[in-house]
């Protein structure tokens, strides 16, 4: 089952933790709108028209270049930029220029050591996330296509990551992710099957420690997250992860509209 490299993280047998969806008392928001005609001011849902609240200054949503612009605002390694073309040969979409450079940050706010990856593609995301660990931390990635599994180890070859600093495992990430040790990772990154979002946060609050991280990729999903006319089953998926992110009492949450969008959580 663990196709490379060693671990301190043990797999092991757990029951599957239930997520609760407690409301959190919010302050009162007092919006200023920047679009007076489809913002209305007060308390709003996520996935609804008014889904937007914004709360401080008179900011101008960005435009294309400057979204374009604050993606390519860190550079990419030559290793990474060929993961790219292999992840493309493949149509593993790997993460962002923008959404790295923040899992990286992530990584190394919390001084990680133990890393959940769900979706390993061919590395992208991982090379990211092991550029902000620490030196002596290991990264367990996990999916369901080991050509893909295949290609990102050949990609932390050429980026010069020691084997025993990665633990790929092969399978379907609801089969791996419960045999994980409870409490034992700093971060948990999310990118693979959206319509399992849910189950995976499920899983990720319980292998968090208390400070740990989560993050899922593809938050704002192509732009359909926030159109309520889109109804198909990643959409709604993903919109249902947002609102148990958002409401659940351990998680302080925040939703960064960077490449495709990524949800990021603290676990308190
Ligand atoms: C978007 S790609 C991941 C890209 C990677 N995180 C990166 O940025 O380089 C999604 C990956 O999830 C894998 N996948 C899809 N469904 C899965 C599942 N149920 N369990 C595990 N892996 C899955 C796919 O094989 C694919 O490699």
């Amino acid at each position: 089952m663990v196709a490379s490299g060693g671990s301190r993280a043990p797999l092991r047998d757990t029951a599957t933790a239930n997520l609760t969806y407690r409301r959190r008392r919010r302050a009162p928001t007092v919006p200023i709108l920047a679009r007076p005609t489809k913002i209305r001011p007060g308390y709003v849902r996520a996935g609804s028209s008014q889904e937007a609240v914004i709360t401080t200054g008179d900011i101008a949503p960005p435009t294309p270049e400057t979204w374009a612009y604050a993606e390519a605002y860190t550079t990419e390694d030559p290793a990474v930029l060929h993961a790219r073309q292999r992840a493309a040969e493949v149509g593993a979409v790997p993460i962002g220029a923008g959404g790295g450079a923040i899992l990286r940050l992530l990584a190394a706010a919390v001084e990680a050591k133990t890393v959940v990856e769900v979706g390993t593609g061919v590395g992208v995301s991982a090379l990211y996330i092991l550029g902000g660990m620490r030196t002596d931390g290991v990264l367990t990635s996990v999916d369901v296509e080991s050509e893909h599994q295949r290609l990102a180890r050949e990609a932390f070859t050429e980026a010069g990551i020691p084997p025993n600093r990665t633990r790929l495992i092969p399978g379907s990430a609801l089969d791996v992710l419960p045999r994980l040790t409870d409490g034992a990772y700093d971060l948990v990154f999310c990118d693979a099957d959206k319509s399992e979002y849910v189950e995976y946060l499920e899983q990720a609050i319980r292998l968090l420690r208390p400070g740990g991280l989560v993050a899922f990729d593809n938050a704002l999903w192509h732009n359909r997250v926030a159109d309520t006319a889109q109804r198909d089953p990643e959409t709604v998926a993903i919109r249902e992860l947002g609102r148990a992110v958002r409401d659940h009492d351990r998680l302080m949450p925040s939703l960064l509209p960077v490449g495709d969008g990524l949800l990021v959580a603290l676990k308190r």
